[in-house]
């Protein structure tokens, strides 16, 4: 993209209204009616602070961590509605194309509707993970997302190269949309290396790491070599020790955040459904996964 139809774009984001924003953020049907009430309000003190923290955030750069504001997930919802107009400019002065932005940025409409899911209302949860996204340090690349971050790795045991000498890195995550056929991993693999380098040419990459039930080594035992979760967790090469997460692999398979779920009333129709849950019944512990691969 040339200068100018930077430019434009930035005006264009600058001006956008209560319905494109919504679009942007591929916000369902069903919790539409909410979000534009609290767009179209008077702001709130507390949205207004979280904004304020967004943008100190996002003008600081990656380097800086964002500070986490204390106010309520309305609160954030709401700031992260009104801020979308600015985070847009903010991609487009570095170049980054409408389609990553929309792909970013539907993260916002997957995890209301995953709060809608989970708790029957609208609402999010999960909105300290947004902040990811309006600090302007993760974007979704194809069927992945990659959060560029360093230091401290998260296993006891450590085992990433350039992780002790403070080296960038992509932490990849796995959002809700359809299947991770190897195909699809490898595409967005392929388009990792070369966003970054040209966008955040400051913070070169060479790893990616992931934590992730996914990542459990109990599946490999239990799931066929050729599923394609076994391939995905396959591609990476494991570090450090798993740690216990008794609620992960629950909570993205059946979105319950029940920490004793009825397991009796889950259903067991797949064989993902029929692992997770046999598990428990046999008194077993699911467990985060470590780790990390040369991206190409
Ligand atoms: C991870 C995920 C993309 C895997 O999808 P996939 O490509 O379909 O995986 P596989 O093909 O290896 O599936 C193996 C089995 O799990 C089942 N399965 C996959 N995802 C499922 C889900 N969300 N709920 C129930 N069953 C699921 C498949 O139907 C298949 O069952 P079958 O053998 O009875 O046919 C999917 O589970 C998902 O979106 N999970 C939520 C996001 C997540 O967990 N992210 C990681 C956060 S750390």
């Amino acid at each position: 993209m040339n200068r100018a139809d930077r430019l434009e774009t930035m005006m264009d984001a600058a001006l956008l209204t209560t319905e494109p924003i919504l679009d942007y953020l591929a916000v369902a049907a069903a919790d539409r009616a909410a979000c534009v009430q609290l767009l179209e309000g008077t702001p709130g003190p507390a949205a207004v602070e979280v904004i304020a923290a967004l943008r100190t955030s996002l003008c600081a750069g990656v380097s800086e961590l964002p500070v986490l504001v204390q106010a309520d997930e309305t609160d954030w919802i709401e700031a992260f509605l009104r801020f979308t107009p600015e985070l847009l400019c903010w991609h487009a002065e570095r170049g980054i194309a409408d389609e990553v932005s929309r792909a970013t940025l539907a993260d916002v409409g997957r995890n209301l509707e995953i709060n809608r899911r989970v708790h029957g209302r609208f609402g999010m949860d999960t909105h300290t993970w947004l902040i990811h996204h309006f600090t302007g340090r993760l974007y979704q690349l194809g069927r992945l997302q990659y959060l560029l971050h360093r230091g401290a790795v998260p296993a006891a045991g450590g085992g990433i190269p350039g992780a002790e000498s403070g080296d960038w890195r992509l932490g990849i995550h796995i959002p809700e949309s359809g299947g991770l056929d190897p195909e699809t991993v490898h595409a967005s693999l392929d388009l990792a290396r070369p966003f970054f380098t040209r966008h955040f040419p400051d913070q070169p990459v060479r790893i990616a790491d992931c934590a992730s039930w996914l990542l459990d080594p109990y599946i490999a035992g239990y799931l066929d070599s050729d599923s394609n979760i076994v391939r995905f967790a396959n591609r990476f090469t494991p570090y450090g020790h798993p740690l216990d997460a008794p609620t992960d692999a629950v909570y993205f398979t059946f979105r319950t955040r029940s920490s004793d779920p009825e397991l009796a009333s889950l259903p067991r129709r797949t064989s993902l459904q029929r692992m997770v849950l046999e598990r428990i019944d046999d008194g077993g512990c699911w467990q985060l996964g470590f780790g990390y691969l040369e991206l190409p």
